[in-house]
């Protein structure tokens, strides 16, 4: 086990405002206490605990870095990159993106720049952790928008309506949803949009996994509006999560402004040798996601013949991303401390529990975009073997 990993499985956030009076509430989650790197990926033999497809390594790149100076980059980020990720976005230019040190830096630098303590912000629930933690840490009022299993988690375009309040500065949402799986179609957002336009607040929606949509895949949001803040990154879709580029996106001008002295004042600029391979990538991307994107499908169909056939676990089959959020059957009953015990240390599977996203332990984020076909199909065995047991 990692060293540094002495919480693992505390099934609690780490909490030390008792200790030092004052301190700001940043607590480190379970999603990252007890992540696969911080338990160490060799303790784990069927990792369903990811989030993302399989990480890429410098040799499947064939990238030369001699040559390049290791001076201070552009501080929006390689011009290169740049030019990239806004020829994906109708009438987009390089100046409206700012790469950032992965997704959850943007995310960081669009809550402490758009909201301070007391601030209104209607949230989805669950969502990935930085979504909930960093506004919670600034003392705002986050609302949150619930998904619910029995309504398929969707987005309850009343319900949002009624919880966007004249004083409220963020809505935040998800699409493809972490971690669902569910999306929003196009139709969809251009509701959400005309809300926040309606209501004069801003809409971030987090798209890290916009390439990942099995049917059509969404305009960027922040091309349609400019009350609307888009981020992604070249962790989840590209398996570069260990480069940390990730990118916001806005026309808004005074905006960049803002978040590019947030970005200046935390990190200047990012790595050039990190944007450099992003830059690189992009270039080969035409050639390289394609197999991504036929692995994520052939793992689907696994988990998807296996979800059907399964007496123990029901799910919302999603229609994005990497991950599914079954749950064991309401009237099956099972000691939930001894499955996740016996499924990670008998049968070595890790898989993102219920805690993780502060919902019941009845739900596991499963994740079948990163590991091999193989590795799947033994991980979905070991969770069927510690349901049964559990059985009480
Ligand atoms: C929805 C979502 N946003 C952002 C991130 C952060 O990704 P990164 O900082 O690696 O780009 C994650 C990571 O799991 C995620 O799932």
């Amino acid at each position: 086990m990692n060293n540094n990993n002495k919480n693992r499985f505390s099934f609690k956030k780490s909490d030390n405002s008792s200790k030092i009076h004052g301190l700001l509430p940043y607590r480190r989650s379970p999603i990252e206490i007890e992540s696969s790197e911080q338990y160490g990926y060799d303790n784990i033999e069927y990792n369903l605990a990811e989030s993302s497809v399989p990480d890429l390594k410098m040799k499947d790149l064939n990238l030369d870095l001699q040559n390049l100076a290791l001076s201070y980059g552009d501080h929006l980020g390689n011009p290169e990159l740049r030019h990239y990720i806004a020829k994906d976005g109708k009438d987009l230019t390089p100046d409206q993106v700012l790469i950032t040190s992965g997704a959850s830096a943007a995310l960081f630098i669009i809550a402490s720049s758009l909201l301070k303590p007391g601030d209104h912000a209607v949230i989805l629930h669950p969502n990935y952790v930085t979504n909930i933690e960093t506004p919670r840490a600034i003392g705002c009022k986050s609302y949150y928008l619930k998904l619910s299993f029995e309504e398929k988690f969707r987005l309850d375009f009343e319900k949002l309506g009624a919880m966007i309040k004249p004083d409220t500065r963020l809505v935040s949402l998800t699409y493809p949803h972490n971690p669902t799986g569910t999306t929003i179609n196009e139709a969809d957002l251009n509701r959400v949009i005309s809300l926040v336009e309606s209501k004069g607040c801003y809409l971030l929606l987090d798209e890290t996994y916009r390439e990942m949509t099995f049917n059509t895949t969404m305009p960027i949001a922040a091309t349609l509006s400019s009350n609307a803040i888009s981020v992604s990154s070249c962790s989840k879709s590209f398996g570069l999560p260990g480069i940390r580029i990730g990118w916001l996106i806005t026309q808004d001008e005074t905006l960049m402004e803002t978040f590019l002295a947030a970005k200046e004042q935390i990190f200047i600029c990012n790595s050039v040798i990190d944007e450099e391979i992003a830059a690189h990538f992009m270039t080969k991307k035409e050639h390289i996601f394609p197999k991504i994107k036929e692995h994520i499908q052939t793992n689907f169909k696994t988990i998807k013949t296996w979800m059907e056939k399964n007496d123990y676990l029901e799910w919302v089959q999603p229609s994005g991303g990497c991950v599914c959020f079954p749950r064991i059957k309401p009237d099956i009953q099972v000691d939930l401390e001894k499955f996740y015990k016996l499924l990670i240390e008998n049968y070595k599977t890790l898989v993102g529990p219920g805690y993780w996203f502060e919902m019941d332990r009845k739900f596991m984020r499963i994740e079948y975009g990163w590991p091999s076909k193989q590795e799947l199909e033994g991980g979905l065995e070991s969770i069927i073997k510690a349901v049964q047991e559990s059985l009480i």
